[in-house]
């Protein structure tokens, strides 16, 4: 397939990417003396840093959004765990508060597991260094989905050798959506920095429109060449021969490879299949649920229906029609080429291959 060349529309000279560590200078959360969230609800036009001072405040930052993305969200809940503890290291206390964390959102994987990780280090702890064995932990899940961004980056750039190639991404799942650079975003960012991403394409991810409002802006901020394209503009590109892979994330892998993530990766995995476009999934081992057997026994998050009615405040839709909107959607194994995790690729995408990554 032609890989075509991009100029800046106007520019004399033609784009040279940099060469060197994939890295990126966005970031999702933060802890200083506490934790803060960058409030992607008002992304683009503001960057906002809010402080979450407990449980109840970090499960609403992750209901509306405020942060997500599947490893975000886990962070998000194991440092408002921390925050907990600091408060009030009374286990049966912190016992309830992980429970509303761990179900703020079905459908990522990632919250559940981080809630856990940080209530085992707190339940081994006396009364007194609960909160920092929570605070220890939460860092130590940072580090891990950071380290792993970088492992999914460099084994999923692997997968497109070769000249430079342009790619096409839904949602985003970016250092927005994680604790480090990003897992789709992680290969995107790991061709970027070997000179060999000839252009990443985003869809604008309907209703919420997090490839507008967060892919556009994360790429830019980074130097990524960016196009963004209408969701309903993603066939005709893939049938036009301009993408050489998709790629995205995931908020659970089933045990038979089946792969939920932002409604509208299943349309994409169809067009993708039908013109012969490698379509590759990135994910740390957090988001995988092997209990899970298969697709249909993922839950998927059903959300208002003025995400879809409205843009922002703005009336897009009779006031009360009756509105369909499903956060995910799932994809069946069979429409992905690979599943990238920290642990390596599965490709062919088989119980056994996932497993072996998880
Ligand atoms: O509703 P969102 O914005 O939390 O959905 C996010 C996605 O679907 C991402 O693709 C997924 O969480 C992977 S993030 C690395």
């Amino acid at each position: 397939m032609p890989i075509p060349e991009y100029t800046e529309p106007g520019a004399a000279v033609r784009y040279h990417p940099p060469v060197g560590e994939p890295t990126t200078i966005v970031a999702a959360l933060r802890w200083g003396d506490g934790l803060e969230l960058l409030d992607q609800r008002a992304l683009p036009q503001r960057e906002r840093w809010v402080p979450i001072a407990g449980v109840a405040a970090a499960v609403r930052a992750i209901r509306t959004l405020t942060v997500r993305g599947a490893p975000a969200i886990g962070l998000t809940a194991a440092y408002a765990l921390a925050a907990e503890a600091r408060r009030d290291p009374g286990l049966a206390r912190l016992r309830r508060v992980a429970r509303r964390l761990a179900t703020a959102r079905p459908t990522a994987a990632d919250l559940a597991h981080a809630v856990a990780a940080v209530m085992a280090a707190v339940e081994t702890a006396p009364a007194p260094e609960r909160f920092d064995a929570a605070l220890a932990a939460a860092r130590r899940l940072h580090a891990a989905d950071a380290a792993a961004c970088l492992a999914i980056g460099r084994h999923g750039a692997a997968l497109f050798p070769g000249q430079p190639v342009a790619l096409l991404t839904h949602c985003n799942a970016g250092a927005l959506a994680t604790g480090g650079i990003g897992t789709a975003l992680g290969i995107v960012r790991a061709l970027h920095a070997e000179g060999r991403l000839a252009r990443l394409y985003a869809c604008e991810a309907r209703p919420v429109l997090q490839g507008a409002r967060l892919t556009a802006w994360e790429a830019l901020r980074d130097g990524i060449p960016v196009t963004l394209l209408a969701d309903s503009a993603a066939a005709s590109l893939l049938a036009s021969g301009a993408v050489g892979g998709v790629v995205v994330g995931a908020d659970r892998i089933a045990a038979d490879g089946a792969v939920a993530n932002k409604v509208g990766t299943y349309a994409l995995a169809l067009a993708a299949a039908r013109h012969r476009v490698p379509f590759v999934v990135a994910a740390p081992t957090t988001t995988f649920d092997l209990a899970c057997p298969s697709g249909r026994e993922i839950p998927i998050e059903q959300r208002g229906g003025d995400e879809v009615r409205r843009v922002r405040r703005v009336a897009m839709a009779p006031a009360g029609v009756d509105v369909y909107n499903p956060a995910f959607d799932v994809t069946p194994p069979e429409l992905v080429t690979a599943i990238v995790s920290q642990r390596g690729v599965a490709r062919p995408v088989t119980a056994a291959t996932v497993r072996g990554i998880a």
